[in-house]
C-alpha cells in the first residue's frame, strides 16, 4: 500500500481537492494588512508584485529576529550560540532538501540566484576551452543568460535558442537542434518571470544528458507555483531564490552530489573542501537562513492543513503545492478572461485555457494609449502593487520590440491573493483602459 505522501507526489498535482485555507494563508502575513492613501480614498494594498518578491510569514520575521536576539554567531566556535548557529543551518539545509527533494549536503546557499549562478558559472568556466557551447534561452530572465554568456571570455560558444512570439514558448525544436557534440552545459527556465510560461525541463534536462551535457535549471520564478523535484527532473543544477516564495532576500543552489565533490570552485584557502560548505563563500546572512527553515515550516504546516494524512515534511510540502495549484488555477481562469474583454489590451504568452498547464499566473500586458509605467503608477495610487518593464527578461522584451516602449505591465498572483483582489484589478484596469 503506497502511504498518502507518495500516493501524493505521484498523483496529477491538479486532481487532489484540498482547497487552500485562504483566511489562515493570509492571517500569516502582517503586510497585507496594510493600507495605501489614494487622492480621494484609502485602499487596501494589493499585492500583485510577488514575481518581483513576495511578502514574508509573520514566523519568517520572528524567526530572523528571534536568531539576532539569542543566537547571533559565527559558525564552528566551541560556545554555545555558535553551536546553536551550526545547528539551526543544518536544519535549514536539511529543509531546503525536502522542499527540492534532495539530500541536504546538495544545498548550498548563497546571496541570491544571480550570484550563486555567477560562482557556479565562473567554477565551470575552469573547465571550458574555445569551441565549448553552451546553450541559452531567449525566454530566460538574464540572471541565467548573462553568467553563462561571460564565459564567451574563454572561447564558449553561445547558442540562443528562439521562443515561439505568438505564445511565447520555448523553440523546443530549435533548442534540440542547439544541443550538440560540443554541448558543455544547458541553461534554462523553468518558467518565465515575465510571461509566465513553464518550460518542459524534464525534456531539456533529458537532451542535456543525451548529449553529455550538464543542465542548469533556474527555478526562481517557479518555486512559488509548483512543486520541484530535482530527482524525478534529473538536472545537475537548480537555482532558486528563497524570496520569492515567502521566505528571505536570498539564493539557493542544488547541485548533484558528485559534480559539487568534482567541480572546483574558487575559494579562501581555509575554507574546507567539504561540500556543500566549499561553495560557500564568507560568512553567510545566518538571520535569514533562519528565517529560510521558518518559511519551509510555513510551507509544511499550509500543507499539513490542506491535507491532514501527511506523514513527512516532504508530503506536506507537495500537498500545499497541491492546494494552491487549484487556487491560483482559478484566479488565472478569472484572470485571463477579464483581461480580454478589456479595450485595447493585449496579453502575452499562452492565453488558452486548454493549456493552462504550461503556464503559471503572472501575467504581461500592454494597453494601447498608455505606457507600462503610466499604468502601474495609476494602479499603484489604487493601491494595486504592479510591476513595468522588462523584469530583466531583457532578450523577451527585445525581440518582442516592446524594450523601446517601456516593456510591459506585470501582474503576478500568488497564493495570498484572492478572487476578490483579481476582480478589482480588472475593474481597476478597465476603468484606466476606457
Ligand atoms: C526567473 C528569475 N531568475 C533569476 C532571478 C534573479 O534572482 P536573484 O534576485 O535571486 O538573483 C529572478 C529575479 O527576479 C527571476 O525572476
Amino acid at each position: 500500500m503506497p502511504t498518502a505522501d507518495q500516493t501524493l507526489s505521484r498523483s496529477n498535482l491538479t486532481s487532489a481537492n484540498h482547497a487552500l485555507d485562504m483566511a489562515w494563508v493570509r492571517s500569516q502575513f502582517p503586510a497585507l494588512a496594510q493600507t495605501v492613501k489614494g487622492r480621494s480614498a484609502t485602499h487596501p494594498a494589493v499585492f500583485l508584485d510577488g514575481p518581483g518578491g513576495t511578502q514574508v510569514p509573520q514566523r519568517v520575521i520572528d524567526a530572523i529576529s528571534d536568531y539576532l536576539s539569542r543566537n547571533n554567531a559565527n559558525i564552528g566556535g566551541a560556545y554555545e550560540t555558535s553551536r546553536n548557529t551550526d545547528r539551526m543551518i543544518a536544519d535549514a539545509r536539511a529543509a531546503m532538501a525536502d522542499f527540492l527533494n534532495c539530500d541536504a549536503d546538495e544545498i548550498i546557499f548563497g546571496a541570491n540566484m544571480t550570484t550563486l549562478t555567477f560562482a557556479m558559472s565562473r567554477a565551470l568556466g575552469r573547465d571550458l576551452g574555445p569551441g565549448d557551447e553552451i546553450v541559452l534561452t531567449l525566454l530566460d530572465h538574464d540572471a541565467n543568460f548573462s553568467p553563462w554568456k561571460a564565459l564567451e571570455e574563454k572561447g564558449a560558444i553561445i547558442r540562443a535558442v528562439k521562443f515561439n512570439e505568438d505564445d511565447c514558448t520555448l523553440d523546443m525544436n530549435d533548442l534540440a537542434a542547439k544541443i550538440g557534440k560540443r554541448t558543455r552545459l544547458v541553461a534554462v527556465g523553468y518558467a518565465s518571470n515575465a510571461v509566465g510560461t513553464i518550460n518542459d525541463v524534464v525534456e531539456v534536462a533529458r537532451l542535456a544528458r543525451q548529449a553529455g551535457a550538464l543542465s542548469y535549471i533556474d527555478a526562481v520564478h517557479y518555486a512559488p507555483h509548483g512543486a520541484i523535484d530535482v530527482r524525478a527532473l534529473d538536472c545537475d543544477f537548480l537555482a532558486c531564490s528563497t524570496y520569492k516564495f515567502f521566505g528571505p532576500h536570498m539564493g539557493v543552489l542544488y547541485g548533484k552530489r558528485e559534480l559539487l565533490k568534482n567541480i572546483r570552485p574558487y575559494k579562501v584557502r581555509p575554507n574546507t573542501d567539504n561540500i556543500p560548505n566549499c561553495w560557500e563563500w564568507g560568512t553567510l546572512n545566518h538571520e535569514c537562513i533562519a528565517g529560510i527553515k521558518a518559511c519551509v515550516d510555513y510551507w509544511e504546516e499550509l500543507g499539513r492543513r490542506a491535507n491532514p494524512a501527511v506523514t513527512t515534511r516532504r508530503g506536506a510540502i507537495l500537498a500545499a503545492h497541491s492546494a494552491v495549484h487549484q487556487h491560483e488555477r482559478e484566479m488565472m481562469e478569472k484572470m485571463i478572461a477579464g483581461l480580454n474583454t478589456i479595450p485595447g489590451l493585449k496579453l502575452y504568452g499562452i492565453s488558452d485555457p486548454q493549456r493552462f498547464d504550461n503556464r503559471c499566473a503572472t501575467f504581461v500586458v500592454r494597453i494601447d494609449g498608455h505606457t507600462p509605467l503610466e499604468l502601474a503608477t495609476k494602479l499603484g495610487e489604487r493601491g494595486f502593487f504592479t510591476w513595468d518593464g522588462n523584469y530583466y527578461a531583457m532578450n523577451l522584451t527585445e525581440q518582442l520590440d516592446v524594450e523601446r516602449l517601456g516593456g510591459f505591465l506585470r501582474i503576478g498572483l500568488v497564493q495570498y491573493n484572492t478572487m476578490e483582489e483579481v476582480e478589482k484589478l480588472l475593474t481597476a484596469l478597465r476603468d484606466i483602459a476606457e
